[in-house]
């Protein structure tokens, strides 16, 4: 297909768990335009232009084979992509600084600054620069600075477009979405570029969905959607604590609270913690942004959300412990779970890792089962390899056992023959459900010692 037949040539720099699905979705659904994505990363563009993609997410390579070679295209080339494109996604990591001001909390823009400077190094035509990556509030004024300081006379119009998709559901939040924002200067020129950026989304997204806002509300609306949600499940989680003192159900709390409209029924499921790449790094960097302005209080408000899923990690530990007699040692543990959730390959600030390492410092025998993480775990836990057991079969993770932790979601882990478990592990036999999915009931009847989140234990004997 000649250049040409293309209406739009867009390009898209960080092929990860957004830059990917975002561009295969405009691709599929806009054939009109012209969609590149590029990475430093070979590996990953290889991964991209094959059948085995970087990342899992259900349905994700449906939509890359529908586009790619047609008008979906990955590269590992720069410098000439950035020279044909007239809109250019900006998809790259944003992680937590480790180092100097800010460390620990304020975001790494290295690679952001990297991308912009390169952008205005290569560029020989006027562009839109898309913030998709999620950025401290007035990183766009910032960058758009150093874009326009260049002697080619180009003018670079910067936008925000915050990305919402949830990993496990990426493919139907980009196909459906809840909102797409799209955040501008309210300048001729920054009006014009936001209305490009929606047109792309107009193929396919219905037009009461295309939210518009100034470039401040865009960048910290992405922050503050995460710290909401975050703030959700460490609110109910906290509950979870307390349900476990007074023999009351969080199930059931959740179910009677989330009847109330007011209050919704979503993201008010107990676990052993939130996880991911985002949660974590958005609200530490908002609690970063308030205390740069003096709002000293706001910012302890929000980091206490991050506090409390650290409590919960631990307490779930602790619970294994104190269950098994106050001692792990040379006890083979099973995780059911690597992955932060449920339909992701994805183990970036997994609990798991939390836990695993906990319990390795207590000398348990780890075995990790997870049916796609498990080559993602072996990356996170370099140091501790050669002690770790990796096995995809659960029960063959679980074969000899003293216990058992379910830590990821999975369908699979809610249909498995717990009696053929049960009867292979060691006695008595324990199953802590970090994630409050399995039949506890049935478990118990089992056999099992059951350690739910935020609900009476049942167990075969007094616990002192
Ligand atoms: N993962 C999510 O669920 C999610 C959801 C919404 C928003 N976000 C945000 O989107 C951004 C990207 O997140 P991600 O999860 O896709 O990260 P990721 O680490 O999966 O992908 C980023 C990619 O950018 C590449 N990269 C870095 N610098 C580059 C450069 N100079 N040139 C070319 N490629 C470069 C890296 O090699 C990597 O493949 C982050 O700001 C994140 O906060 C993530």
């Amino acid at each position: 297909m000649s250049k040409e037949k293309f209406t739009k040539k867009i390009l898209c720099i960080g092929a990860g768990y957004v830059g990917g699905p975002t561009m295969a979705m405009i691709a599929a659904r806009c054939p009109q335009y012209k969609v590149t994505v590029v990475d430093i990363n070979e590996e990953k563009i290889k991964a991209w232009e094959s059948d085995e993609l970087p990342i899992f997410e259900p349905g994700l390579l449906e939509v890359v084979k529908e586009a790619r070679g047609r008008n979906l295209f990955f590269s590992t080339e720069l410098e000439n992509n950035i020279k044909e494109s007239e809109i250019i996604f900006v998809s790259v990591n944003t992680p937590t600084k480790t180092f100097g001001e800010g460390a620990g909390k304020s975001a790494d823009l290295q690679y952001w600054e990297k991308c912009a400077r390169d952008i205005r190094s290569a560029a020989e035509s006027d562009k839109i620069i898309v913030e998709k990556s999620t950025l401290p509030v007035k990183t766009a004024i910032a960058m758009e600075r150093i874009l326009n300081e260049n002697e080619k006379g180009l003018k670079f119009e910067v936008v925000s477009n915050p990305e919402f998709l949830a990993e496990g559901t990426a493919v139907k939040d980009l196909e459906n979405p809840d909102r797409v924002l799209i955040g501008s200067k309210e300048t001729e020129s920054g009006l014009n570029a936001r209305n490009e950026i929606v047109e792309i989304f107009a193929n396919w997204i219905p037009h009461d969905r295309l939210i518009t806002s100034n470039l401040m509300s865009a960048e910290l609306s992405k922050l503050v959607a995460n710290s909401f949600l975050a703030q959700r499940i460490s609110s109910i989680n906290s509950i979870s604590a307390l349900c476990e003192k007074v023999d009351a159900n969080v199930s059931e709390v959740s179910r009677a609270i989330g009847k109330d409209s007011r209050i919704g029924n979503k993201f008010l499921h107990a676990s052993v913690g939130f996880g991911g790449s985002c949660f974590k790094k958005d609200i530490l960097n908002l609690v970063y942004l308030c205390e740069t302005f003096g709002l000293y209080e706001v910012a302890a408000y929000w980091e206490s959300i991050v506090k409390m899923n650290e409590y919960q990690e631990t307490r779930f530990v602790q619970t294994i412990n104190k269950a098994l007699f106050n001692t792990v040692t040379n006890k083979r543990i099973a995780l059911f779970g690597f992955a932060f959730k449920a339909n992701t390959s994805d183990t970036r600030e997994s609990p798991a890792f939390y836990i695993t390492k906990k319990l390795m410092e207590e000398k348990a025998h780890v075995v990790i089962s997870d049916p796609k993480a498990i080559k993602n775990a072996k990356v996170d836990l370099k140091d501790f390899n050669n002690k770790i057991e990796y096995e995809i079969d659960p029960y063959k993770a679980a074969h000899h056992a003293h216990a058992i932790a379910i830590i990821t979601e999975w369908e699979l882990y809610k249909e498995l023959d717990y009696e053929k478990i049960y009867s292979n592990m060691e006695r008595p036999a324990f199953i802590f459900d970090g994630r409050n999915i399995l039949d506890h009931q049935k478990l118990f009847e089992i056999g099992f010692n059951v350690y739910p989140i935020g609900k009476p234990h049942l167990i075969h004997f007094n616990e002192s």
